[in-house]
């Protein structure tokens, strides 16, 4: 296998696992709150400890799945196609267009919220509440977003007949 491959075939793998680490919280969240429950105004030091490891964990790890992603997408010369939702790059496009919404709204609607909510950044009881729901719906909508984008992703290797 030459080095490039070699390249493209880790890059594959490495989104895997993001996807492991990152949904999987999302998941498990899902089995653990399956419904809205505000944030208490006193949690423990240490449990506050651990969820920012937690956090930290599963942001970065949407990073890997983004970076892995565009990468194999410019090395099979697939990236203006998927963007531009051209020929059979249309698929891989819808699922590339749902997992750029789906690290936005980790990154730019969840974690500033998110931050109030575990006390990283002072905010008053009320605020902290409030923003535990907009986390809960963040999530949960990434959570539901995950389905489609993995059936879109899946769909170039396994599944392209459908939409020939
Ligand atoms: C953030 C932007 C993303 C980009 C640019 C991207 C791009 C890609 C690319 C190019 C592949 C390789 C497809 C193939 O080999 O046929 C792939 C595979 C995959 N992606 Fe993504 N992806 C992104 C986000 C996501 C997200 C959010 C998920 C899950 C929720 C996901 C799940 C998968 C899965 C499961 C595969 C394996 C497909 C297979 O082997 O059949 N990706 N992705």
């Amino acid at each position: 296998m030459t080095l490039t491959a070699s390249i493209d075939v880790t890059a594959r793998i490495l989104h895997l696992l993001g996807i492991l680490v990152w949904m999987g919280h999302n998941y498990a969240n899902v089995i653990q709150n399956p419904t809205f429950k505000p944030v208490q105004p006193a949690e423990p030091r240490a449990m506050i400890a651990a969820m920012k490891r937690e956090h930290g964990t599963f942001r970065y790890a949407s990073l890997v799945v983004l970076a892995t992603g565009v990468y194999m997408l410019w090395f099979r010369h697939l990236l203006v196609g998927a963007l531009t939702l051209s020929g059979p790059s249309i698929a891989i496009g819808l699922g590339v267009w749902m997992g750029f919404i789906m690290v936005a709204n980790l990154w730019f609607v969840l974690w500033p919220n998110q931050k109030k909510v575990l006390g990283f950044v002072t905010a008053s009881d009320d605020e902290r509440i409030r923003c535990s729901r907009i986390t809960f719906l963040s999530s949960r909508t990434n959570t539901i977003l995950s389905i489609a984008t993995v059936f879109f992703m899946i769909t170039g290797a396994h599944g392209l007949f459908l939409y020939t």
